[in-house]
């Protein structure tokens, strides 16, 4: 069968219903990669693609929240991508200037709370103030988090992370014995977060780029060819799906998951 670029709006209502008949990824993380790629396919300059990366991004934000996820990070800055020429950064930090401009009544009405994870003093005022203030403005929400990862980088969270540690040990506020997975994980800018269970990047590259590298260690990955700005809700519904069809072992084998599933069910009846 033909299956065009634009799912047709039963298709992907069909599949939401398919995804929620089972367990949902608490939080997923993306990797939103390709724009450029796209834009330069095209002939055009690269910051179209950025622009048409914000469509996607409406679109998956959209679905995510139907279908009832908690929480959803999107990779939009790197600490690296400062080094890009400056008119693609220009163009980047005008782009989510408008972005947190535009969405702000979609995030009110939809009851989503909006945080930002990264070296966010770094940006420009003219994107900080808008974000602090959506920040502020959707604090007492109770839906979805919607995270953006802005100057955000893995390395540099963990770094920032000992170094706060190492200080609250040094003011004798905490004793290096009560250093464990958790005190430092509240350290972390994702603190507060759920647990990461997926992670999607786009545009065919397999690799992490620094994000989320603490949060990643029991994720899922789910790699897609699809450049961003053409990766819309049917196909993040699939990505969501392909994580429902893995088994998890956390470090078990198969057979002591499944002897966990039977005394669950057992223990539920
Ligand atoms: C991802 O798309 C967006 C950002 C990194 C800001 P890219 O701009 O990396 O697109 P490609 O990888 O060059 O195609
Ligand atoms: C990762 O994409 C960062 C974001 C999507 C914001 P990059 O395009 O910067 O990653 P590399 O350079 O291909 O590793
Ligand atoms: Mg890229």
């Amino acid at each position: 069968m033909f299956r065009g670029l634009m799912a047709e709006p039963e298709d992907v209502q069909r599949l939401e219903e398919a995804v929620k008949q089972k367990p949902l990824p608490r939080h997923i993380g993306i990797i939103m990669d390709g724009n450029g790629r796209w834009a330069e396919l095209r002939g055009m300059p690269r910051v179209q693609g950025h622009r048409e990366g914000s469509n996607s991004v409406r679109e998956v934000t959209r679905c995510a929240r139907r279908i009832g996820i908690e929480a959803l990070t999107l990779y939009a800055f790197s600490s690296q991508n400062w080094s890009r020429p400056a008119e693609e950064v220009a163009a980047l930090m005008d782009l989510l200037r408008e972005y947190l401009e535009k969405e702000r009544a979609e995030i009110m009405d939809h009851g989503i709370r909006l945080n930002a994870i990264g070296d966010v003093e770094k940006l420009p005022k003219f994107v900080r103030e808008p974000l602090d203030r959506l920040r502020e403005e959707s604090s007492k929400n109770t839906g979805m988090w919607l995270t953006l990862a802005l100057s955000y980088g893995g390395r540099e969270e963990i770094v920032r992370a000992t170094r706060d540690v190492a200080e609250k040990v040094q003011k004798g506020e905490l004793r290096p014995e009560a250093i464990d997975e958790r005190v430092f994980g509240q350290h972390l800018w994702t603190h507060g977060l759920p647990e990461l269970d997926l992670v999607i990047r786009s545009s065919g590259e397999r690799r992490i780029s620094n994000f989320l590298l603490w949060q990643a260690a029991y994720a899922e990955f789910v790699f897609t060819d699809t450049l961003w700005p053409e990766l819309r809700a049917e196909e993040f519904l699939r990505c969501v799906s392909q994580y429902q069809n893995r088994e998890r072992r956390f470090g078990l084998t198969g057979a002591q998951l499944r002897n966990q599933k039977v005394s669950g069910a057992q223990g539920a009846s």
